[in-house]
């Protein structure tokens, strides 16, 4: 446990933490599009997939309970990704009171602002997203159990739809940026490889934007409705 601790006050554990975290997550983002996709199968299909994500687990577990497990590991994903996110900014600002004329790594300084900022916009858009389609708090139209109906009328405001389109791209970026700075921790980014790490994730943030923006766009072209 000490050893653990110890591990975690170390910059280099805490960007463990971050790249634990964030593959936990990537994990969520790619299921969760690959499910949203269902929209295009029709209302009965993903309203199903909606029941399913409910029931998940049964006889086994009971109604919600595998979906309440999930919430947990994400909702605690979250908290330390945001936690040591914060505490190497800190760390950064701390070791650089005056900034340098030049950056010695011009490229590393740019992925880590726009892991910052990517992550207030992505951080942002979930809390808006559970109120959107999770509670209906600041849905015109939400009907309890008809994600169909949910997420074409939610959609059919022009705002919304673009506000979904930039948090993806914006999201897009930081698994991007992310998977980057994940390879760095790791010791994965030499010379030899470092083409393939940065294919599969340009391949992989672009799939998951290109499938999540299919989505409101094509509720605002009329071919869900
Ligand atoms: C256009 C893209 C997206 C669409 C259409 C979409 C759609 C949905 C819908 C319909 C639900 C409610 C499902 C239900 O209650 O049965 C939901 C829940 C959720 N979405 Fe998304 N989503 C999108 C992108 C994202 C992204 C990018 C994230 C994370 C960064 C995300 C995170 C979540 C979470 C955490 C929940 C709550 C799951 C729960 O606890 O019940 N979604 N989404």
């Amino acid at each position: 446990m000490i050893g653990v601790l110890t591990l975690y006050e170390s910059t280099i554990g805490k960007k463990v933490v971050m790249a634990v975290t964030g593959l936990i997550l990537f994990g969520f983002v790619i299921i969760h599009m690959l499910g949203n996709l269902k929209v295009f199968a029709g209302r009965a299909y993903i309203n199903a997939y909606g029941v399913f994500l409910r029931e998940v687990g049964s006889p086994m577990f009971g109604h919600e309970q595998v979906l309440w497990l999930t919430r947990i590991v994400l909702l605690v994903s979250v908290g330390l990704h945001i936690w040591a996110a914060y505490q190497l900014t800190r760390l950064d600002l701390a070791s650089r009171p005056v900034q340098y004329a030049m950056r010695k790594n011009q490229e590393y300084g740019y992925a880590a602002r726009t892991l910052r900022w990517g992550g207030v916009i992505i951080a942002l858009f979930i809390v808006y997203h559970l109120l959107h389609f999770t509670t209906g708090t600041v849905h015109p139209r939400f009907v309890e159990g008809d994600v169909y109906n949910n997420v074409v009328i939610g959609f059919q405001n022009p705002l919304v739809s673009i506000f979904y389109i930039v948090a993806q791209l914006a999201l897009a970026l930081h698994l991007y940026h992310g998977a980057w700075s994940m390879f760095q921790t790791l010791g994965l980014n030499n010379s030899n490889n470092k083409r393939i790490w940065r294919g599969l994730a340009t391949v992989s943030s672009t799939m998951l934007a290109l499938g999540n923006i299919s989505i409101p766009l094509a509720v605002m072209l009329g071919l869900l409705r």
